[in-house]
């Protein structure tokens, strides 16, 4: 199973999303590749936000050795699952798409429509993100782990 992570700067939530969902998944001996990506290409090869990187470490996840990297099309063929934290990076994702069966691959990673708040501009929304999106993950690994 190959899963993408994607959000806008490949920073701060897409990178916990990645360091969360990998750490999980070899607690449970999935044989899993986890990656993330951004749909703007300000931060290419630079680590995590230091913000989410102390987030994840203070909850017992290390994202440090993570690059962001641009989201490009190649990536539609190379993962199972394209999973985007909000509204915009899915419409950014699904207008790159060449068809319907790239198209079905990328959804939310929330459930019911409801999106990883963006934390860049505020440091008290680092915890919250962390939460949601740790949450979520150990769901997501028992969705598609049977
Ligand atoms: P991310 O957060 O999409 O969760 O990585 C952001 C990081 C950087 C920027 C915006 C959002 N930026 O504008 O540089």
């Amino acid at each position: 199973m190959k899963i993408l992570m994607v959000c806008l700067g490949n920073i701060c939530r897409s990178p916990l999303a990645e360091g969360i969902v990998r750490h999980l998944a070899q607690e449970k001996k999935l044989d899993w590749e986890i990656a993330s990506a951004g749909t703007g290409n300000w931060h290419i090869g630079q680590p995590a936000d230091k913000r989410s990187i102390a987030i994840a470490k203070t909850y017992g996840y290390d994202i440090s050795a993570q690059r962001a990297q641009h989201f490009n099309v190649r990536m539609f063929d190379e993962y199972d699952h394209i999973l985007v934290m909000d509204k915009n990076n899915l419409r950014d994702v699904l207008r790159l798409a060449a068809n319907a069966e790239q198209r079905k691959k990328v959804r939310l990673f929330l459930t019911e429509e409801s999106e990883v708040t963006d934390p860049y501009f505020d440091d008290l929304l680092f915890d919250p993100v962390f939460k949601t999106i740790e949450l979520r993950a150990k769901k997501l690994i028992q969705e598609l782990s049977h």
